[in-house]
């Protein structure tokens, strides 16, 4: 299916403002906290954060269904203060974390009519649609299932589908990609391509970190206290490793090279042990690009050259104390070629 959109990357106009938003549940502690940033027309920006740091609510506030209690929104240019009206919303989709929050038809063909003929459109043009989404979606076989009777990763797709039905400008995406099989997640990572390729703006939320790089063109951060800790290009955001530390979504971890281990931080899966010796089989159905990755890898091989080289060292004043000058020599001639590599991770890096 061609998806339409507003034109190719037009950037002219700030689609969707925030300024000093905050927001508490029923009084409580803070859910979003002085939250600030602009989304111009075709662009797509990812925000990530812990579970609870507010990415979800700050959806629902960009979709209109909760009120700020402070600060204020634009929205194409006009400020929001009583709610969504009508023309917004239209132009406006949120795909829901919780796909049970989104269906409520008695069919999947009906939940994907149900968008378009609120549009006023035609049961014929309606039915067209609903059709290219089923085949864009891969859900045409779903067609006459109960939403409710469907897998989580189904009703994802189809809910997805209902968002699309209505051709929005702006797609709010709520962890669009949690719940799916690797397949279907790269699917689902290639469609939002195709839409922002299009010219949709999109806002995707996620802790996906893998994904950031691929959809978006801008990320931010949310920290655990509900503000802003990073706004900043998607690799750059990846790159920080200080910023994704501080907002949890990485760990240091414990380092097992079978007999010493040290310590290293961590973001997305547990891919090794060890990468660097056998990097995972690259495939066309990689969510990563192959510069994208070897990029990441330049980076953990660069962060830990000098522990490395450290740590021969030791092994080398260790083999000394044992008696066995020859190993310790070895393992100094390791150590010093490991030095040499210094600056050739980042020159690498550099010549991507
Ligand atoms: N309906 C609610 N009533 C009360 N508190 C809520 C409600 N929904 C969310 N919260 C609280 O608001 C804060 C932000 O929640 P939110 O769902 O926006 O986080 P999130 O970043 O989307 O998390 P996740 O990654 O788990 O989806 C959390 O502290 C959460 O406990
Ligand atoms: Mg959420």
């Amino acid at each position: 299916m061609h998806i339409r959109g507003p034109g190719k990357r037009k950037r002219e106009m700030n689609v969707l403002e925030l300024k000093d938003v905050s927001y508490s549940y029923l009084n409580r502690a803070k859910a979003v906290d002085s939250v600030s940033f602009t989304v111009s027309r075709g662009e797509s920006l990812s925000i990530i954060g812990t579970n609870g740091s507010g990415k979800s609510t700050l959806l629902y506030i960009l979709n209109g269904l909760i009120k700020p209690e402070s600060g204020k929104i634009f929205a194409f240019g006009a400020e929001i203060e009583d709610g969504y009206p009508l023309w917004l919303r239209q132009r406006v989709s949120l795909l829901f974390q919780n796909s049970h929050a989104q269906l409520f038809s008695l069919s999947v063909w009906d939940e994907l009519l149900f968008g378009p003929l609120q549009l006023g459109l035609g049961i014929k043009e309606a039915g067209q649609r609903a059709e290219d989404i089923s085949q864009m979606l891969g859900i045409g076989h779903l067609k006459d299932r109960g939403p409710w009777d469907l897998s989580g990763g189904e009703m994802k797709k189809v809910a997805l589908g209902t968002c699309l039905s209505t051709n929005p400008d702006v797609l709010l995406l709520d962890e669009p990609t949690s719940g799916l099989d690797p397949r279907s997640q790269v699917e689902i990572t290639d469609l939002i391509i195709g839409l922002r390729e299009a010219g949709k703006t999109i806002i995707t939320a996620t802790n996906d970190l893998h994904i950031i790089g691929d959809i978006s063109d801008r990320t931010i951060v949310i920290g655990e206290d509900h503000r802003v800790l990073l706004e900043a290009g998607p690799w750059e955001a990846l790159e920080d490793h200080d910023s994704l530390l501080k907002a949890n979504l990485i760990h240091k971890h414990l380092h097992r090279h079978s007999w010493y281990e040290h310590e290293h931080s961590h973001w997305g899966a547990h891919e090794h042990e060890h990468e660097e010796a056998a990097p995972a089989k690259e495939t066309d159905e990689s969510p990563l690009t192959d510069t994208g990755r070897l990029k990441i890898l330049l980076g953990h091989w660069d962060e830990h050259n000098a522990e490395h080289a450290e740590t021969y060292l030791e092994w080398a004043s260790k083999a000394e104390e044992m008696g066995r000058p020859s190993l310790a020599r070895t393992l100094r001639e390791i150590a010093g070629e490991t030095k040499k590599m210094e600056g050739l991770f980042k020159k690498a890096q550099g010549d991507l």
